[in-house]
């Protein structure tokens, strides 16, 4: 898919945000809604349009997050509007739970056949991630009649009860909610910027880390004939958008398949072509048994899926159902987001805008010590700050400013990890604009670095 000249380029501020109407939503849901987000700039959302952001004040953004790494096929993207309006007229919703439609058996027969699941497969249909996770771990427990879950310090899996008690990337996300539940148990994951493990190279950091599973986790607290799955984001994303060595997830499936252990691969975040590949964890080829996806399935309309080989997805009837789950409105918006993929070439397009924008941020490197390391695949890309590239240490309440300096010039971007700016567009992108909002974050980086003050607009 090539750039039309007709797309903007830039952002366009009229008003510094958060603008008059603006501060009004704000203070409204303050008021009304349970203030349990994180929000990282007050930005008020009018609509949006492809990568477009238009807020309530007429001030128009450069979306480099996807509305948290869903809108992969862009916003409001025609084909699924039109195919999601059709349905909506047509059959809004019948529980799947209970009757039969064609809508979710055309979706899963297209999600079979893009998973990297050892065929014949099938498919549990969510209305999130977390959910998402939750069916994973019901599946992994049952199946395998084993308890133990292995998940990984840094991992992000979402918030629900199940889905919280594999999540590791910030204490808050627990804090006060004990106790989760039992029987799952931590490794460290391999970070190659900060190795938990004092190694030379990225490669010893994996090794390392699968020699604690064996020797610590395997040899001193279970027994893997105990342990029904690894749980494992490919590339972590709330934890900081940290891509394993090479040589970790084959050495993991190796793991696995000695001990009759299941791999679910947790593609919420990394799946849909945003690495490049239609699931991040096709490019170590290996097989997972279990792949959880949502996010960007339905281009926004609430959808999550679970595709796993079919001896792992083998709960009994009235084991596990959801309401809601496969709603054929946000099913053939789904089936239309893959077809809207193949069509347009994403996956390859995600692969090459990502490789321009790697190398243009790695090369930033030369311009400023702030950047500590610079990795992703296609547009799932990492920045980290640090104060100072010897000692490493986390710039993060730089983060905070880069991020909102950025927001006031109309470039919507937010952070991951400590202290990691997250670049994560919609696939669709108009090069041309994705290459200028790289620009305007290595500005930023750069005012930072010598201290400018916040002057906003340029
Ligand atoms: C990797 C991963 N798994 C699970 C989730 C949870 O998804 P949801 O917020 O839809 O429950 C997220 C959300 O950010 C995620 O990034």
């Amino acid at each position: 898919m090539e750039s039309k000249s007709s797309k903007p380029k830039y952002p366009r501020i009229v008003v510094e945000p958060p603008g008059p109407k603006a501060r009004k939503v704000i203070e409204k849901d303050h008021r009304y809604i349970m203030q349990s987000f994180a929000r990282w700039y007050p930005l008020v959302v009018e609509r949006a349009e492809d990568y477009v952001v238009y807020d309530v004040d007429g001030n128009m953004y450069i979306d480099l997050n996807s509305g948290l790494g869903v809108l992969n096929v862009g916003s409001s993207n025609p084909l699924v509007v039109e195919a999601a309006a059709k349905q909506l007229r047509k059959l809004i919703h019948y529980s799947l739970t209970d009757f039969y439609y064609e809508e979710a058996v055309a979706l899963a027969e297209k999600l079979v056949e893009i998973a990297p699941v050892e065929k014949p497969a099938k498919v549990f249909f969510t209305n999130s991630g977390a959910e998402s996770i939750e069916a994973s771990i019901k599946v992994s427990r049952y199946s395998t009649r084993r308890q133990y879950i292995i998940a990984f310090l840094g991992a992000f899996h979402g918030r629900t009860m199940g889905a919280v008690s594999l999540t590791a990337s910030k204490p808050v996300q627990r804090l006060g909610f004990s106790p989760l539940l039992p029987s799952i148990i931590h490794a460290p994951y391999p970070y190659p910027y900060r190795c938990p493990f004092a190694v030379d190279d990225p490669r010893q950091c994996a090794d390392m880390v699968i020699g604690y599973i064996e020797e610590w986790i395997f040899g001193k607290l279970v027994d893997p004939s105990e342990v029904a799955a690894f749980v494992f984001e490919p590339i972590q994303g709330e934890g900081g958008y940290i891509v394993p060595p090479d040589n970790f997830f084959p050495e993991l499936e190796k793991l696995a398949r000695r001990y009759g252990i299941l791999l679910v691969s947790d593609e919420v975040q990394a799946g849909f072509c945003r690495t490049g590949r239609w699931f991040a964890i096709e490019h170590w080829g290996v097989k997972p048994d279990v792949i959880a996806t949502a996010k960007a399935i339905a281009d926004g309309l609430p959808l999550g899926a679970v595709v796993g080989n079919e001896r792992v997805m083998s709960i009994r009837p009235g084991g596990h159902a959801s309401t809601f789950g496969g709603n054929p409105v946000a099913a053939v918006a789904a089936t239309a987001v893959i077809e809207y993929i193949k069509r347009e070439k994403l996956c390859e397009r995600a692969e090459r805008l990502g490789e321009k924008v790697l190398k243009r941020l790695r090369d930033a490197m030369e311009e400023t010590k702030m950047i500590g390391d610079v990795r992703g695949k296609g547009l799932m890309i990492g920045v980290e700050l640090v104060r100072d590239r010897e000692t490493k240490e986390p710039a993060s309440e730089e983060l905070g400013t880069v991020l909102m300096r950025l927001f006031k010039r109309g470039y919507l971007v937010i952070g991951a990890g400590v202290s990691t700016i997250r670049i994560a567009p919609p696939l669709t992108i108009d090069e041309e604009a994705l290459m200028n909002a790289v620009e305007a974050i290595i500005d930023e980086v750069k005012r930072i670095e010598r201290k400018e003050p916040l002057d906003y607009y340029t």
